[in-house]
C-alpha cells in the first residue's frame, strides 16, 4: 500500500502528539504528584450509615481554627446541608457517596472535587473573609441533580 509521503508527515505528527500528551500526563501524575483530591481511603458504600464518622455526618471542632466536616452527598442532597463556622477558619471537607457519583464544588474557593461510592475524598479551605458560600453538585447525577446544593455560613 503507498502512503502519500505528506499523509505519512501527519500520521507521524499525530502519533507524536499523542504520545507526548501522554509523557505530559504521566510526568505531572507521577513525579508532580498532581492528582484528583483523594484521601485515598476506602469505604464500602452499602454501609456508609454505618461507618463513622459518616454514620453522624455534620462538623466536627479539631482545634481553636481547625473544623473538620464530615459530608455524605446522595440523591439528591448533601448531609449535612448546612454548617457554620467563624471567619478565618480552616475546614477540611471529607466526601463520600452511598450511591452514584456526585460533585462537590463551594463557589469562592478551590475546593471542587467528586463525591465517589467507594471512597473518601478530602479537600480544605481556609475561610477568611464572612460571607454565605454555595456548595453545589457540578456532576450530573440524576434527576434531581440540579436541585442538589447546601451552603457554608461564615461568621
Ligand atoms: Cu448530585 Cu448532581
Amino acid at each position: 500500500m503507498h502512503i502519500h509521503k505528506y499523509e505519512r508527515w501527519w500520521m507521524t505528527f499525530g502519533v507524536g502528539m499523542l504520545i507526548a500528551f501522554l509523557v505530559l500526563l504521566g510526568v505531572a501524575a507521577f513525579a508532580d504528584n498532581i492528582n484528583p483530591p483523594s484521601g485515598m481511603q476506602q469505604i464500602d458504600p452499602a454501609k456508609v450509615a454505618e461507618t463513622p464518622p459518616f454514620d453522624k455526618p455534620g462538623l466536627h471542632k479539631d482545634s481553636d481554627k481547625t473544623y473538620d466536616a464530615y459530608y455524605v452527598a446522595q440523591v439528591f442532597s448533601f448531609n449535612p446541608s448546612s454548617i457554620t463556622v467563624p471567619a478565618g477558619s480552616t475546614v477540611r471537607f471529607y466526601v463520600t457517596s452511598p450511591d452514584v457519583v456526585h460533585g462537590f464544588f463551594i463557589t469562592h474557593t478551590d475546593v471542587n472535587m467528586m463525591a465517589v461510592p467507594g471512597w473518601v475524598n478530602l479537600a480544605e479551605h481556609k475561610f477568611a473573609r464572612p460571607g454565605t458560600y454555595l456548595l453545589i453538585c457540578h456532576e450530573y447525577c440524576g434527576i434531581g441533580h440540579q436541585n442538589m446544593f447546601g451552603k457554608i455560613e461564615v461568621r
